[in-house]
């Protein structure tokens, strides 16, 4: 049981493909980390996802993927919950109530919008991507959460979220607690294999949970510069590093930047380096991922179970949204 003092921290990720190891420092790692103090509800953004997924066999194995994902890195469902956005269709009503208190100055901000029309496209975006901070507003407001664990990219929107609580509280009085973004700023860009930010939209990631032979064909694949085996190297200045930092121990990190100044380590033995850090963390979660994704009847039930926890919250926090505005149904005085 959690205490009514306890904070409550949410988050959720699109399920759009497999997540990437940008997906697991950014978000995944720092949000299960807030277990410790937190009440956590997450969720998969299964909602957003529709504004670009067409395919439902695609949709129902990204939404499996992810809440096994959480699962297998150590989320206790018995603690938060663990759900898929869509179970919880007050959302829904709840980005109505806030679509009547933003203004479509502040949602063309947005940057998913603004990139879209940046490239001469907007007419062609659909409207649930101009509107894609109101439900993600709701998605915060609608739990009372104080604290939102998000990659840097999703900073903004949280922003706006903030922005619409103050002005719901404003106009009807105190309903929703104003929250705010917590980012990890030792993990604020996580350079692809390419060396750009990892992305799903630039094709450079590294999957979670690759097969091992896949995990490191794909750590051999990061881009380096031409330096030779013999010659020194700037440990700061190299992508395998980089990735590196987040998954050494501090001695392991500090060797490795010693070798590459020292010379005569070539980015090849790096590479290799980095695999095998990647595996020590990662093989045995991707074990317990796999066992998980075998019984997605198992699967299935923690995402109700955390669908009725977090139900049971939304629908006390919209139905206070929806007597401050005045749906009430009881008889009141009409003044
Ligand atoms: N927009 C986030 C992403 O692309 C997912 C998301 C939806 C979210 N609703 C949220 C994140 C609420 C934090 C809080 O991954």
């Amino acid at each position: 049981m959690t205490s009514p003092t306890t904070r409550r921290s949410l988050s959720g990720i699109k399920s759009t493909g497999s997540p990437h190891l940008g997906n697991y420092l950014g978000m995944i790692r720092p949000a299960i980390a807030l277990q410790a103090t937190h009440d956590t509800f997450y969720f998969v953004a299964d909602y957003h996802a529709l504004t670009s997924e067409r395919d439902n066999v695609n949709m129902r194995r990204s939404t499996y993927e992810l809440a096994a994902t959480f699962l297998a890195f150590g989320l206790d469902p018995s603690h938060g919950a663990i759900f898929r956005q869509s179970d919880v269709p007050e959302v829904t009503e709840l980005t109505w109530f806030l679509s009547c208190v933003v203004t479509m100055g502040e949602l063309e901000r947005g940057h998913a919008y603004k990139s879209k029309k940046d490239t001469g496209d907007a007419g062609r975006a659909v409207h649930g991507l101009f509107a894609y901070p109101v439900l993600m507003a709701a998605d915060i407001l609608i739990y009372d959460s104080h604290v939102v664990p998000v990659g840097k990219d999703q900073v903004q929107h949280v922003e706006m979220a903030r922005d619409m609580a103050m002005r719901f509280n404003h106009h009807f009085g105190e309903t929703f607690v104003v929250p705010e973004a917590q980012v990890n700023e030792t993990v604020m860009t996580i350079p692809g294999i390419d060396g750009r930010k990892m992305s799903k939209s630039y094709d450079n990631g590294i999957d979670i949970f690759l097969p091992a032979k896949k995990l490191k064909q794909r750590c051999m694949q990061i881009v380096t510069d031409s330096t030779p085996l013999e010659a020194p190297k700037d440990p700061d200045k190299d992508n395998v590093v980089a990735l590196y930092k987040h998954f050494a121990t501090a001695d392991e990190l500090a060797d490795m930047k010693e070798k590459y100044r020292a010379g005569g380590y070539g980015y090849g033995h790096a590479k290799v380096a980095l695999y095998d850090a990647l595996e020590r963390r990662l093989g045995p979660a991707r074990e317990t991922y796999e066992k998980l994704m075998s019984d997605l009847d198992t699967l299935e039930d923690i995402l109700l179970a955390g669908a009725k926890k977090a139900r049971s919250v939304a629908q006390e926090v919209n139905g206070r949204a929806r007597e401050k505005i005045g749906f009430n149904r009881h008889p009141v005085s009409l003044g």
